[in-house]
This record gives structure tokens, sequence and C-alpha cells, in this order.
């Protein structure tokens, strides 16, 4: 994808699809929606959405919703809780289905190929809202916080500690893109997917942008950081861990000693939900150096940005 005219019409199902130049572009149009949505009232006017979630939602399924109202279009959502995508019918009839009524799907998916199918069967742009692999809805609001706090993201240093997960993969991609370096900082046994990894650092070549990917098992690897970032241990879909397990897990809670080893002035972040007392403590959740409502905040002026340059915006 070369540049923000290419998102007309386009899936995203992950920030690997996304050039710098676009990314940028999303950033200042979503600056631009926080102080006033008013130029974007008729960016989806006419146009019905449809939200597909197999799984809870606070922040996603708020911020879809309200932020497609603000942009003049129509949300309609539907609990997949019970019955998961392809049970009642094949995912590519459901999608075939869905095109001839929406302009827009967005799906919290447990497997990535169900967001996949859904992507290839229908013709109308499907939005990735979360899933095995991706989250890089919160990639996106996640830089866009950094962006706005040092008027950068490139040569950002990004600690990621905890579950190499979902939401470590798009930050991942995220920090390819944009010239900054994420270090994945995981027990043994719970880094991130190597083939997203690769996937990444080949992003990172390609693009030329200076971003770097990193891994490490070490808690003091999150020296010199930016930011700390931190999300649950256990993901969504996945069983509990063990107690041997969840041991492994306590030298990565984010706390005040994990912050000090940070750099100066380092901001703490975390997707939320949180559980609090585990992955991190309330004395970093609710101290100054958090970000996490901005974060949250940000998910629906990023997501409004993209839909605006999906179906309006040039
Ligand atoms: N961060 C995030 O996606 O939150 P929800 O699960 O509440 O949507
Ligand atoms: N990694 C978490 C993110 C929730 C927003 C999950 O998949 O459950």
């Amino acid at each position: 994808m070369s540049g923000v005219a290419d998102l007309k019409g386009a899936d995203f199902l992950t920030l690997a699809s996304l050039d710098e130049s676009t990314i940028l572009r999303l950033f200042g149009t979503a600056a631009s929606m926080k102080r006033d949505y008013a130029p974007y009232s008729a960016s989806m006017r006419g146009k019905s959405a449809i939200l597909l979630f197999e799984k809870p939602s606070l922040r996603t399924r708020v911020s879809f919703e309200v932020g497609i109202w603000k942009l003049g279009g129509q949300a309609v959502y539907m609990d997949h809780s019970n019955a998961r995508l392809g049970e009642r019918e094949s995912v590519t009839d459901y999608g075939k289905n869905l095109e001839r009524w929406v302009s827009l799907i967005v799906a919290r998916v447990f497997r990535h190929s169900v967001v996949a199918e859904l992507a290839s069967a229908s013709g109308v742009p499907v939005v990735n809202a979360l899933c095995d692999l991706y989250h890089p809805c919160q990639a996106l609001a996640d830089y866009l916080t950094l962006w706005e706090r040092h008027g950068r993201v490139k040569g950002l240093r990004v600690a990621y500690v905890g579950d190499g997960n979902n939401v470590c993969h798009s930050l991942m991609h995220g920090a390819a893109i944009l010239g900054a370096t994420l270090v994945a900082v995981t027990p043994k046994g719970h880094g991130c997917d190597p083939r997203v990894v690769e996937e990444a650092r080949d992003l990172a070549r390609r693009s030329g942008s200076g971003g770097r990917v990193e891994e490490s098992n070490d808690p003091d690897a999150v020296a010199g950081a930016d930011a700390v970032y931190t999300d649950v241990w256990v993901s969504m879909g996945e069983s509990a861990h063990s107690s041997s397990e969840r041991k492994k897990f306590l030298r990565y809670q984010v706390n005040e000693a994990m912050m000090a080893k940070a750099g100066p002035g380092a901001v703490f972040m975390h997707c939320l939900p949180a559980k609090r007392g585990q992955e991190v403590v309330d004395a970093v959740m609710d101290s100054g150096a958090s970000v996490v409502y901005e974060q949250a905040e940000n998910r629906m002026h990023a997501q409004c940005a993209l839909l605006h340059h999906m179906f309006a915006g040039v």
C-alpha cells in the first residue's frame, strides 16, 4: 500500500498492510478529528456497518459504535459469543450475505483465518477488531498516543513486557513501519509467534524505516525504554496458566521497580482490560506515567481516521 488513497475500499486485517506515510496521514486526520468532528460528520453518511464479536469488548465496541455515529453512519452489533462464525452457515456465505446490506464489516474473531475468509468472500472492507494473531486498531491508537506525546514515533524504544500475544504482534508491525524499536520481553515459552517476528523484521528491512524488533527473556531489557507496555498474561480464548506457569510471569509484572528500570520519563501503556495486581500494579496504572485512558480514547480517533479515508477522504 503506498498512500492514503489506497485505503478506499481496502480491508484492514493487519497493520502490516499500511506504510509509514499512510499511518502518519491517519495520525494527522485523527488529531484533527480530536479537535472537532464537525468536518467529518458526513464521511459515512448513508453507510451501515456490522460489528461482529465472537469475544467480549468494551473499548472496541463502544469506540466503533460511537465513532461510526460521529461520521454519520450506522452500526449494527451482532453478538457471536454463543454461536461462533461459521457454525450456522459457512463464513463465506455469511460474508456474501452481509455485503448485500452493509458497507463495512468489523469483526473480532478467534482465528485470523475467519476474518481473512470474510474479507475474501465479501466485496466490502473488513476491519480486524482483534483475532488470535493481531490487534491492528489497538496498535494504531497506541502509536498515535506516542506520536502526540513526542511529536514522532521514529527512534522511540517501546518495551512490551509479558505474554507475546496479538497486541505485541501488531506493536511489532508498527515499530517496523514507523522506525521505532519494539523489544518484546517475555518469559521463556511465552514469546511471540516466530512467523510474526520474521514478518515484522522483513517489514523493517523492506521499508528502510530504521525500525527494529528485538526479543528478550530478561526484564532488564526495559532499560532505556520510552514506553513500558503490558497486557494480560492470558488472552481471551486461551486456557488459564498452571501455577508454575503463573510464577514465571511474576518477574514480568510492571510495578514501580520495573518502571524504575526504564528510561527517564517513560510512560506506562496497556491496551486494557487490565488485571490489576497481576501484569500491572495500581501504583503504576494510576500513576502520572500512565497513558492508558489516552490510549482508550485514541481508539476512537484512530479508527475514525481510518474509516474516513476508507469511505470519504483522499
Ligand atoms: N483494548 C481492547 O480492545 O479492549 P476491548 O477488549 O474492551 O475492546
Ligand atoms: N491480548 C488480549 C487483548 C484484549 C484487548 C486478548 O486477546 O484477550
